[in-house]
């Protein structure tokens, strides 16, 4: 009996591991894929800024003693997914996955932090970030209850930085490859986006137009147009549904709740789920479990680290418990609807249906060991935003002394040198060689003595820029260890080649000199 009653537990504890259905995509729904029910989103965004010190990533799903406090009190809220905005995927996040599951809830995970995302005024896609975000999709797609991925939160937020969407579409893309080269589960990846009036209508296009392997799965819209007691038409709400009326993926508010009226009584959640939208929209995520210095929390964490409800987890609470979203059967829905025309570059909208290539080291690295003259250990590695680094100047002043065409990228053009994802040391020794190689003395590697010279490893150019990215490896490859995959390949001279003579035959050229001379 005893035995009997030990086995029981233990088959009890391990199918509790698998207590969360898994959330799939039909057409431009979510659907429990066991009970076959429309799958409505009531999300809270958490992200506790607790213990913030200067450099550290923030990562509420790395606290098991906070996770196993708040999860069953949004479970009370009604919650069934979580929003979480950063990350750090080398910490253990077991205990806290362990206790939104058992709350029932899943958890939507933006994958950017602010050390590794594309920056919307200079944006650039390399292979540390790339490797960053397939760091976080190891240390999470192993977690029944994630949902889905964001690739991107509001990079691209108005008129003059819309070039920054090609390299969020294109981490977009490389993620969804990445995902499905690892044989698991598919887990959708979608993107967030802010709502501004010149380029919503273009955005939402953009991200869900061309290949589909770089279309988003999904799109978010953060939405804070219902401010206080307001209405469906009054509110904007009205306007930005019938925009997304014909989206052909599953649309949500991936934040919502102005707070210019206090305390809010989220009287929009009625209309979130009630017939005025479920038909377009698949609820939404609140803004956001703690109460922070820009004073939209539900709850307030004491000093001491106990939770105190405020008046709009109480107010949140009633609206969520009166909304009775009605949903279709996944079975019932066959609807299916076309991916819209990418928009037109304009005034307004200049990102490129072009996407930077994939970022593979071992093209990077390839390259590198053909060089004879590379930047030497004096070249400070420190890249940061503000003040100048060594590194960053010096790239500045190459560029003034040498063609840059194969290390920089152009999100606007669609233009994307076929080094242009290498490391900033990677593309500095790129141009040293190049000025090198130009000037032809003995000293021609000096450059103060942040140039080396070495002896190159190998000889052939030509091909490193083929090299595809190792999908296997999130650590850096080893010599060599660079397969030429043929379809990447020709992506890449597809889309490096298709672009203007001048570009090419600068590469034509650059490829030419370092190999000849
Ligand atoms: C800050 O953290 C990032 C990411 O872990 C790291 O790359 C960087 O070197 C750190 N900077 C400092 C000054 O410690
Ligand atoms: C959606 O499709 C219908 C039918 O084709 C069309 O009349 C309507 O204008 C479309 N709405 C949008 C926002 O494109
Ligand atoms: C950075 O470089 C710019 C332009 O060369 C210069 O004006 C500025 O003073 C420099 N800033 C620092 C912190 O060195
Ligand atoms: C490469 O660029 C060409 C020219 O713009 C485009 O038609 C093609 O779809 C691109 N290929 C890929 C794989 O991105």
């Amino acid at each position: 009996m005893k035995i009997s009653a030990t086995l029981l537990l233990l088959a009890c504890a391990s199918s509790s591991t698998f207590a969360l259905n898994e959330i799939v995509i039909k057409g431009s729904k979510f659907f429990d894929s066991v009970t076959k029910d429309q799958f409505f989103i009531k999300g809270v965004a958490y992200q506790p800024r607790g213990e913030i010190s200067d450099n550290n990533t923030m990562d509420p799903l790395a606290d098991p003693a906070a996770c196993a406090r708040d999860a069953p009190m949004m479970a009370k809220l009604g919650t069934n997914v979580l929003r979480v905005y950063e990350v750090d995927p080398k910490n253990n996040h077991d205990a806290c996955m362990k206790s939104f599951e058992d709350a029932g809830i899943y958890l939507l995970l933006d994958i950017a932090t602010p050390h590794f995302s594309i920056n919307r005024k200079s944006p650039e896609y390399g292979v540390s970030l790339y490797n960053a975000y397939k760091n976080t999709v190891d240390a999470f797609s192993k977690y029944n209850n994630l949902i889905a991925f964001i690739a991107g939160n509001e990079v691209t937020n108005d008129k003059t930085n819309t070039p920054a969407s090609a390299f969020v579409k294109a981490a977009l893309r490389d993620i969804k490859t990445y995902i499905k080269s690892k044989n698991g589960r598919s887990i959708p990846v979608g993107y967030a986006s802010n709502d501004d009036e010149y380029i919503r209508d273009a955005i939402k296009d953009y991200f869900n137009c061309g290949d589909p392997d770089s279309q988003a799965d999904f799109f978010g819209v953060n939405l804070y147009e219902w401010c206080g007691v307001s209405t469906f038409e009054k509110s904007g709400f009205k306007d930005r549904t019938q925009e997304f009326e014909n989206y052909s993926k599953p649309v949500f508010l991936s934040e919502y709740g102005c707070n210019l009226v206090t305390p809010r009584g989220f009287s929009e959640v009625s209309a979130l789920y009630g017939p005025e939208m479920t038909g377009v929209w698949s609820g939404g995520v609140v803004y956001e479990w703690t109460q922070e210095n820009n004073r939209y929390g539900l709850v307030q964490i004491t000093p001491s680290g106990e939770v105190e409800v405020l008046p709009d987890y109480t107010n949140l609470q009633n609206e969520i418990n009166k909304a009775k979203p009605k949903g279709v059967k996944m079975d019932a829905y066959t609807e299916s609807r076309a991916a819209p025309d990418c928009p037109a570059i304009t005034g307004n909208w200049k990102a490129s249906i072009n996407l930077p290539p994939t970022p593979s080291d071992g093209a990077c690295e390839c390259m590198v060991q053909n060089l004879e003259c590379v930047a030497s250990d004096k070249v400070s590695m420190i890249t940061g935003e503000k003040g100048n680094s060594t590194i960053g100047s010096q790239l500045d002043t190459m560029c003034g002394l040498v063609s840059c065409g194969d290390i920089v990228s152009d999100g606007e053009k669609g233009l994307y040198g076929g080094f242009s994802f290498c490391s900033p040391r990677d593309k500095l020794s790129w141009l040293y060689n190049l000025k090198a190689r130009e000037l032809k003395t003995s000293t021609s590697c000096g450059f103060n003595g942040l140039g080396q010279e070495v002896a190159p490893k190998r000889f052939d150019i030509q091909t490193c820029a083929k090299i595809a990215p190792n999908l296997g490896e999130v650590t850096e490859s080893g010599p060599g260890n660079g397969n030429a995959l043929a379809s990447s390949a020709s992506r890449m001279i597809t889309n490096i080649s298709g672009h203007g003579n001048a570009f090419v035959a600068s590469l034509v050229c650059v490829l030419a000199a370092t190999f000849f001379m």
